[in-house]
Parts: structure tokens; sequence; C-alpha cells
């Protein structure tokens, strides 16, 4: 090594003499006010303020976040590593949920591709440009099972199915950890919030808990989550920032997990509201015994422990196991050595046909009645109306971090680029998003009368998804549903373009339009994703991974349901149905359409009796029977047919996305290892029992191709 760098070589070490030294005696070296400092965790203002600085210096943070740069996350580690005592580097937090300044489809959206891939890139790329803005940490993937739409979070995770969510979970968590630090959150039980009000009680069965909200958490933590945020909400009483079953027994003792847990915002703070702590510090105790090592903005660790460690309520060695996670955590992500990690980010070009691609595979067509999609691009004249329609904020959807409205294209615009010259594209919003004004209908009504076609992009505002955005009707905000009905009254045929962060339920929309595609929030290629299906460059492959219900009355509503006693008879008046509505929903999950059509055939299974340890092949053959190629997610579902336990009548087990040219036949394979039809038995152990296992292979959860296998001691 030349004189030049072994000198550069010492004063690294010498700047940060944590490097040269092994943790343990870093922990020996520090002072209870530094262990304490460790965790503590707080938001910026994209700078870090004069007062966090001083702390910095001080010893007495962990981490930031929101520090939004790396001309502001530099200076403020240069602090950490060559002023404070100890020169331990920090954390630089940020919510990258779906993209950093390239935005992404909304996790909800991705999910609709069933596609853990894309579910991956997207989030790669995501935390290369987050890493090259000075992040080092995100809380993202957000991994909670939702089953009511009401709840504006669905809007950040992968829907109601754990199968699907586990898989996305995974993916992401690998994606994001390429180069920065992932977090699974809310950890556990926050999308059951009843009645969908946000930040509400739970009551969730421990068998629930682990068999639905639990197994995205233990995906991520198997794919190696380096992090986990606990979540506000309570657990039949027990809150989930102060609750050892969850973040010591399962989560450490369970499952061996060795990162670090970190709460949401102030949800050690917000034990005094739930009435289990009366006081800051018996929160802070409450909080850290529990197994919550980080708290997050609470400022009470670090303000409220040191004298219940003196008094000996909080054991000492409670506060060095909390401590030397973080450290190691560091230790992982290189801080030590290497505290700025300086990166670059792709080039946007890459990141932008990433999002268009994975904009597209998101798509879900929900109707196409006498196929009026895909449309000419020689159409004459085409309208394109509505609040989303040219709107350049919403597509971004309800947390889209860095970016930025100028960075998104619009429906309209992408419909322009698509119509060859000649085509005359006539736009007209029609409404607001939410307002009561309808002045602008009878602009709209006459460029829908002048059009071949009315391509109308309906939907939610983003921040009418999201964190704190519950909403308690589900149908087109404002005067929408009023908009879409004067346009349909010309009689020009409608495309209805639906923006949204959660099922909607729009019983007029669903009887009389003939052409519904469910677009969700894109991201910034959403008016080119959008037309690329519009026009047919690309074939609707998405699938639903959330329910759509019928009506409001029917929530929660979700596949995996168990039987009852009395199952739905539509003969039978004494069995649970409702005698206004049907029991099934209107969109069910997995559902999507293609501008072809597939045919299922030929199913078989490899073997009609299987042990536990046994893997069962189900093959089956897809044909494409229509003339155009197309995408589809051949999709298989099992039912315990006879358990210790009522179980329930559909859970996804395998999927695949399969590319078909038009009158192709494919024979596809979807393995079933029977060790993963486990439950929770009565005893609350997971059992694989043997009997009959009804397997279905096909296009959604609601129809397939049925073959069985008996399950053998
Ligand atoms: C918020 C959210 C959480 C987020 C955190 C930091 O309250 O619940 O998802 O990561 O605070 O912004």
């Amino acid at each position: 090594m030349s004189r030049l760098c072994h000198t550069l070589f010492c004063a690294v070490l010498l700047a940060s003499p944590a490097a040269a030294q092994n943790l343990d005696s870093l922990l020996g070296r520090m002072t209870l006010a530094e262990k304490l400092g460790q965790l503590n965790l707080l938001s910026a203002n994209g700078q870090a303020s004069p007062q966090q600085l001083q702390l910095v210096r001080a010893g007495k943070l962990g981490g930031l976040f929101n520090v939004i740069g790396a001309e502001n996350t530099t200076p403020v580690q240069r602090v950490a590593v060559t002023e404070s005592r100890l020169k331990i580097p920090l954390l630089f937090g940020l919510d990258v949920i779906h993209g950093y300044r390239t935005i992404f489809p909304i996790p909800l959206g991705e999910a609709s591709s069933f596609d853990p891939d894309a579910a991956e890139a997207t989030a790669r790329a995501a935390g290369q440009e987050a890493a090259a803005f000075g992040i080092n940490w995100t809380y993202a993937p957000m991994v909670d099972i939702a089953r009511d739409p009401r709840w504006g979070r669905i809007a950040e995770g992968s829907g109601e199915d754990p199968y699907l969510g586990s898989l996305l979970a995974a993916a992401r968590v690998r994606g994001f950890q390429q180069t920065i630090f992932a977090t699974a959150k809310h950890f556990a039980g926050y999308g059951a919030a009843e009645a969908g009000r946000e930040y509400n009680e739970t009551e969730i069965s421990q068998r629930t808990m682990r068999e639905i909200y639990l197994p995205p958490f233990k995906a991520a933590v198997d794919a190696g989550v380096a992090s986990l945020m606990s979540a506000f909400n309570d657990i039949a009483g027990v809150p989930a920032s102060g609750n050892a079953w969850l973040t010591d027994t399962v989560l450490r003792r369970e499952w061996g997990f060795t990162g670090f847990v970190v709460s949401d915002w102030t949800s050690v703070a917000e034990l005094i509201n739930h009435g289990v702590a009366g006081s800051r510090a018996e929160a802070g105790r409450r909080g850290l015994m529990a197994g919550v090592d980080m708290d997050m903005q609470s400022s009470i660790y670090v303000d409220s422990l040191a004298a219940l460690v003196r008094s000996n309520r909080i054991p000492l060695r409670v506060v060095d196991s909390a401590v030397m996670r973080i450290l190691r955590a560091k230790k992982r992500l290189g801080l030590f050595r290497d505290p700025y990690r300086a990166h670059t980010a792709p080039p946007n070009a890459e990141l932008r046909a990433l999002a268009r691609r994975v904009a597209g595979e998101s798509i879900v067509l929900l109707k196409n009645e006498r196929s009026p999609l895909p449309l000419d691009p020689n159409a004459g004249t085409i309208a394109v109306i509505g609040p989303l329609a040219d709107n350049k904020e919403e597509p971004l959807g309800p947390w889209h971090t860095q970016g930025q409205a100028s960075d998104v294209v619009t429906v309209l615009q992408g419909v322009k680029s698509k119509v060859v010259a000649g085509t005359q594209v006539v736009y007209a919003q029609g409404s607001g998003i939410e307002d009561s004004a309808t002045a602008g209908f009878a602009e709209a009504v006459a460029a829908a009368r002048q059009a071949k076609v009315a391509i109308l992009v309906l939907g939610e505002r983003g921040d009418m998804s999201g964190e704190a955005a519950s909403r308690s009707s589900l149908g087109l905000p404002g005067v929408q549903e009023q908009l879409l009905e004067a346009v349909a009254a010309t009689g020009t045929p409608v495309v209805l373009v639906l923006m949204n962060g959660r099922p909607l339920i729009l019983e007029w929309a669903w009887d009389h339009v003939p052409a519904i595609v469910e677009t969700w929030f894109l991201g910034v290629e959403a008016g080119n994703a959008t037309a690329d299906v519009l026009f047919g460059a690309v074939n609707p492959s998405g699938r639903l991974p959330v329910t759509f219900p019928r009506v409001l009355g029917q929530i929660p509503l979700y596949y995996n349901h168990r039987n009852t006693g009395r199952p739905p008879d539509p003969n039978n008046k004494y069995t649970s149905k409702y005698i206004d509505v049907p029991v099934t929903p209107r969109y069910p999950f997995g559902f999507g359409l293609s501008y072809t059509t597939f045919s299922y055939s030929n199913l078989k299974l490899s073997a009609a009796r299987a042990r536990v340890a046994d893997t069962v092949t189900a093959t089956v053959t897809v044909t494409n029977a229509g003339n155009r190629e197309g995408t589809d997610v051949v999709q298989l579902y099992v039912r315990d047919e006879v358990a210790s336990l009522s179980r329930p009548v559909r859970e996804l087990k395998a999927f695949r996305r399969v590319a078909l040219r038009p009158a192709e036949s494919r024979t596809v394979e979807l393995r079933i290892a029977v060790r993963d039809l486990w439950f929770y038995g009565l005893d609350m152990k997971r059992v694989v029992e043997p009997g009959t296992f009804r397997v279905f292979v096909g296009p959604s959860s609601a129809e397939g191709l049925e073959a069985s296998f008996e399950c053998i001691p």
C-alpha cells in the first residue's frame, strides 16, 4: 500500500476509531447517555436543525430521517464521525415507498402485476436512486395485509393475500437491500383496523394473525430485512409497539430475527393514549422491554430512560442488546468503514422505461364488452375527459417521496402520443375530483358528442388513500359519477379509466360502461402505460390483488374466507347471505381480462397421494384462443377439505405469468410443496393434516379446473 493510501487509511481509522475496534469494545466505552442516544431517531425537515446537530455532537442521535439530498446528509454525517466523542455514524432514513424521484406504481398497483421480479426491480431502482441522494435506510416495504378497502393504507401494500404478499415482501426487500436498508412495516395487524378506520383497534385471533397477517413479515425476515417497524394499532388491547409477544416471542425467539425494530413515529409515546402507560418514562420502559429498539420521534428513550436504568427498572442488558442491534446494523451497512456511501443513480431513461413496463403490467382490464378496446389510433376524433385526464400530480399516488408532478406523463399526453396524424383529440376536464361544480359538464358532453369514443379518466385524489385517509364510502368522489352518466348519455362509447388507491364501488358504471380499466396510481409513466394498454401496444395482464365488493355493506369481503355451517345457497333462505345483494364480489381476487381469451384444459396432478415432505406438481394446458398475443396469470388454489379446524374455501399457493402467442398452447407446471399447506392447529402449532386437498387451477380465485390429492401420514 503506498504511503499516501496508508495515510488516508489511517486517517479514516482515526476519524472513526469504531471501525478499528469490535463493537463490544465500542459498547464498553459508551456512557449510558450515549447508549440511549443510539436508540433515538428524529425527523428532520429536509435538513438537520441546529438542535439536531447538537444532539449528534453529543452522541444523542442514532439516526435522522427526512434529511433530503447528499448535500444535506454528508455534513451531518461528518459531524457524527468527526465531532462526536465516539464517532458513530448515523442512519439516514426516508419513506421511499415506490420510488425516490422516479415514481413507480403504488404497491397495490404493482401487486396487480403478480410479478415479484418486477417488484424487486423497482425496489432496487428506488434504492439506488435514494442512495445517490444520501439515504441509507427506507421505511418500506409496507407488508400489511388489508381486507378492508375503506382503510386508506391498502394502497401501500400488496392486498389481501398472504402468499402474494409474502412473495412481494421478499422481492422488495431483496431489491431495496442491494443498496440501502429496508424496513418491513407495520408490525403487525395494522390492516385489520376495525371498520377500516385508520389507527383503530383490531381484534385478530392468534390463528388469523399467524396465518394471514404475519406471513409477509416472516418472508421479509427470511429475505434478510434489516429492520421492522412496530405498528400504531393494538391487537385485542395489546398495542403493537409495546407487545413482547410480537417483537420478542415471535420475532426474535421463533423467527430468529437479528435486526432491529424501530417504532412508528410516536407510537412509543402513544402507549399512554392506549392506556397501558401512565407516563412517558413508563411508555418508554414498556416499548424497550417489549423489543422496540429505536424510538422514532418520541425522544422518550434518550430523555427518560436513564433514571429507570439506574434504578434497575430497566436492566442495563436490555439497553445494551438494543444498542448492539443498532451498531451491528450500522456495521452491516458498512457505515463505520464508509459513512458517506457515495452512490450514483441509474440513468433516468432506464428508470422511466422500467416504470412504463411495470405500470403496463399493473393495469387490470375489468370490463370490455363488445370490445371497444383496444382503440383505433386512427379513430377520427377521441375525447379525453375527466379531472384526472390531464392531471400531473395525482398519478404519483399518496406518498411519492421526491417525485415531481412535472415528471408525470398524463393520460391526455399519452393518448396524444399514440394517435395517428389526422386523429383529433379533444379534452375537457368536466369536473373537479371532489368539488360539486357541474359547470364543466357542458364542455365535456360537447366533446363526447363530436368524438367516436370518449375516454373518461376518473377516480380519487392521491391523498384520498394512504395514511390517515380512510373513507366511509367508496364511490367516485364529487360529481364524477354524474359526469360519467352525462357523457354516457350522449351515446358515444365510453372507456372508463380509473385512478385510485383502493377498490372502488361503482354500481352504475359496472353495469352501464362497456370498457373499464383499473390503473391505480401508476407513477411518472402513467399516461404512456395507460395509452399503451388503451391502444393495444400492451395487452393488459394485471390481476386484482384485492376483492372489489358490489356494495359497501359486504365489507369485509375477501376470497380466502371459511365456508360457515350454512354456506350461501340461493335456494335456501336459511343460509349465509343477504336478502338484498348477492354474496359474491363484483370482481374477485385474481380477476383480470385480456384482449385475447385463454382456455384451460387437461389439469393433472403428479400424484393422487402424497406425504408432507412431497411436492405435488400440477400441470395444465393453457391455450391462447384469441388472435392477439397475451399474458395470463395462471393461479393455483387449494382447499383443505376436512381438517381439525374449518379451513378457507380457497388459498392461493402458486401462480405464474404465461405469455402465449395466438393459438399457442402450453403445458404449465405449478408446484405444491405439501409442507406449505400448513395451518395452526387447535394446539396453536403448525400442522399439515392428512386428508383430501382440492386443487383449483384457473384465471382467478372464482373459477378454474379442479383436481384433488390425498395427503397421507
Ligand atoms: C408514519 C407512517 C410510517 C412511516 C413513518 C415515518 O406515521 O405510519 O409508515 O414510515 O411515519 O414517516
